[in-house]
């Protein structure tokens, strides 16, 4: 498990929870009829295939991301609305709400991801819940997972205030990464006439930025985009 998450789940106060989340993190696969679905390596998994987090890695910051939102959400029930949160559910939750991800996307030999096979029949949270379900998780825990996308896009709305908190740290993270990245793949076409692939965040955040730091005309701010997509390229040749 990256030192990222396991700072995270060492958050979890309950020791079985804790060691329970450990384990489903460390392999997240799943056995269906005789085969054992086992997906992308979690460190290389994007969270999306263009929406959000659709780059190697982005299932991590995704992971990771999400629970710092929640954790601040608790913060604000707790102490601006006198509410009371169950903190080692909400953490669990937000590590595990997108743990079949992996299973669900496949490496294309020119780099680019794609839906795997498995995913053109169960989606992320079914696999999830079914599997958390098998694993003796508590019912709580599921529920938050398979309420993650919320009633319109999942099987149930949130029906505790744990779920409500995943939920919204998920969309919250989901529409940060994605809107940037909407924003610099829009850019880096208007600038250049040709739309980067956006290999990680920090490429979007950097495009960016180098647009709105130069605001004054049009003109400059496609040559501040240019300079910023020539830096990455050249960085992409460095590295
Ligand atoms: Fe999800
Ligand atoms: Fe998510």
């Amino acid at each position: 498990m990256s030192s990222e998450l396991s700072k995270i789940a060492a958050k979890i106060q309950d020791k079985s929870l804790r060691e329970k989340v450990t384990q489903l993190i460390e392999k997240p696969t799943i056995r269906i009829g005789e085969r054992e679905y086992t997906g992308l390596p979690l460190a290389v998994s994007p969270a999306g295939l263009s929406h959000h987090h659709s780059y190697s890695g982005g299932l991590l910051e995704h992971m990771e991301a999400s629970t710092e939102i929640a954790l601040g959400l608790c913060k604000i029930v707790e102490r601006i609305y006198g509410g009371k949160v169950d903190r080692d559910l909400v953490i669990a939750g937000m590590l595990l709400h997108d743990i079949f991800k992996p299973l669900t996307y496949e490496r294309m030999e020119d780099g680019t991801y794609a839906t795997a096979p498995l995913a053109d029949r169960l989606d992320h949270l079914t696999l999830a819940v079914s599997k958390m379900i098998r694993m003796g998780f508590p019912l709580d825990l599921v529920h938050i997972v398979g309420a993650h996308h919320g009633g319109s896009a999942g099987p149930i709305w949130p029906r505790t205030i744990e779920a409500l908190i995943c939920h919204l740290a998920d969309i919250t993270d989901s529409r940060l990464n994605g809107e940037v990245l909407r924003a610099a793949r829009y850019l880096s076409r208007t600038a250049t006439g040709e739309e980067l692939n956006i290999n990680s965040s920090k490429e979007a955040f950097d495009i960016v930025r180098s647009k709105q730091s130069e605001h004054s005309n049009s003109e400059k701010a496609n040559l501040a985009v240019k300079d910023a997509i020539e830096r990455i390229i050249a960085e992409r040749k460095k590295g």
